[in-house]
């Protein structure tokens, strides 16, 4: 639960504003931004990885208030799209401390970048390499490049999420030595300069170990980088992925442990090969956005469905679901969940959080424990969902997405507004036709 949350006459309050009154304002379900965790988590990050460099991941969340949050903070930002690009720049981040990523950016979308003044470009294959080159040559700059390396490495976490291991999309392999071969072309290329390399192993890990061979290799292809091309880089980036625990309160403390192993690591095995120390940064999205917030639902029906032999489980649907959190459908993800609009003092049973769409795999949180008598208008809320899932939210069903609505102080400031349904309607071209036809 975000740090500012706590119950009130059995209301859920977060940022001092009771998810009631939340909800009454702004309808369900909403998301409930804890300013004040979001902010905390980030100077956080900030304090543990001291003389580094941390770079918000914004593909977990982001909108302008965020961005302005990281500006104030002095975070630097990733971002791996236009899309993210364009927000982050009218918001006002300064484009030096942006880098971008993403294994398939777009002529467009690479020209932006480098029309911006973007401090890195993180490059994924070869072909961008040479668009990147020819770009800036045009624009007649030379763009900052990181060169994204697999290390290799199996990130104990769901495959989908696991980006260091052969056999996957992202990055240069060090293994058949395609990560020589991309700094080669890059230090080749006129217009790019090499500033360092990049490895990002996946997400939701809660072990050290696998960042602390990431780094070792990374460490080793600096060395034989300078021992080929007589080229040091500045740079370490070692990604992000940091876990945060969803059911409950005790946050594995990665952050720290992680600065202090990897502050250690690279000095050591800098000096065993008597590199220059490279400035460390890192990547975080989930562990600094996923805690601040819950998602409030509002309950529509309850059904007792039996499972077993007499053993039943109650379907409690809530009017959202897979399009506004699909990461129970898509990772298995795990998820806690209260009643939050009032006290029971009714014997818990087991439950199910069921959405409204036309799919039975539109689970919001596959089980837990609710007061028997939840009932069509009570709250729930879901902990953690701050991250990848306002991020991932769809319009399937032609749902609108949900608002984010951040709290703080008792104040409510709304970030992302409902969508409508004329927003969603405004996008089909035969209606469009159709009202102007009317005119
Ligand atoms: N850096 C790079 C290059 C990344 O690809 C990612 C995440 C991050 C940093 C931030 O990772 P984080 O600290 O947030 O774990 N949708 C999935 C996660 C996919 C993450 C993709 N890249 C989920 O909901 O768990």
């Amino acid at each position: 639960w975000p740090s500012g949350a706590h119950r009130e006459d059995g209301v859920l309050v977060i940022g001092k504003v009771p998810v009631t009154e939340l909800a009454r304002e702004f309808g369900t379900p909403v998301f409930a931004f804890d300013e004040a965790d979001f902010r905390a988590r980030a100077r956080d990050f900030q304090a543990s990885f001291d003389g580094m460099d941390v770079f918000y991941a914004g593909k977990s969340f982001l909108s302008s208030h965020v961005v302005r949050w990281l500006d104030e903070d002095g975070l630097g930002l990733d971002v791996c799209s236009g899309g993210e690009l364009a927000l982050a720049l009218r918001s006002g981040f300064p484009a030096k401390r942006i880098a971008f990523h993403g294994n398939n950016k777009s002529y467009a979308e690479l020209q932006a970048a480098v029309d911006a003044g973007v401090g890195r470009v993180v490059v994924d294959s070869m072909v961008e390499i040479s668009r990147l080159d020819e770009i800036a040559a045009a624009a007649g700059k030379v763009q900052s490049v990181l060169v994204r390396v697999t290390v290799g490495v199996e990130a104990h976490t769901h495959e989908f999420i696991a980006t260091a291991h052969e056999d996957q999309k992202f990055g240069f392999s060090l293994a058949n030595g395609q990560a020589v071969e991309a700094v080669r072309e890059v230090v080749d290329a006129p217009s790019l300069q090499l500033v360092g390399l990049h490895s990002h192993i996946g997400s939701q890990i809660f072990d050290t170990s696998g960042f602390e061979v990431a780094a070792h290799r990374v460490v080793e292809l600096a060395a034989q980088i300078r021992d080929e091309y007589g080229v040091e880089v500045d740079e370490l980036d070692l990604g992000g992925g940091m876990g945060i625990s969803y059911v409950s309160d005790d946050d594995p403390p990665v952050a720290k442990d992680l600065a202090s192993s990897l502050r250690e690591i690279v000095e050591r095995e800098c000096a065993a090969v008597g590199l220059r120390v490279p400035r460390i940064s890192v990547e975080p999205g989930r562990a600094i956005s996923g805690p601040p917030a819950v998602t409030v639902y509002e309950v529509g029906t309850v059904k007792p469905v039996q499972v077993d032999r007499g053993a039943g489980r109650l379907y409690v649907s809530v009017d959202g679901g897979m399009s506004d959190n699909i990461r129970t459908a898509l990772y298995d993800a795990e998820y806690t969940c209260v009643l939050a609009s009032r006290e029971s003092a009714a014997q818990p049973v087991p439950a199910r959080i069921v959405g409204k769409h036309c799919e039975s795999g539109d689970i919001v949180v596959r089980d837990l424990w609710l007061p028997g008598d939840v009932q069509p208008g009570d709250l729930l809320a879901v902990a953690a969902t701050g991250a990848y899932c306002r991020a991932m939210a769809s319009n399937y069903n032609l749902l609108g997405r949900p608002p984010v609505v951040g709290v703080r102080d008792g104040a409510c400031t709304v970030m992302v507004r409902r969508e409508t349904i004329d927003d969603l309607l405004a996008l089909d071209a035969g209606l469009a036709q159709q009202s102007d036809e009317t005119k």
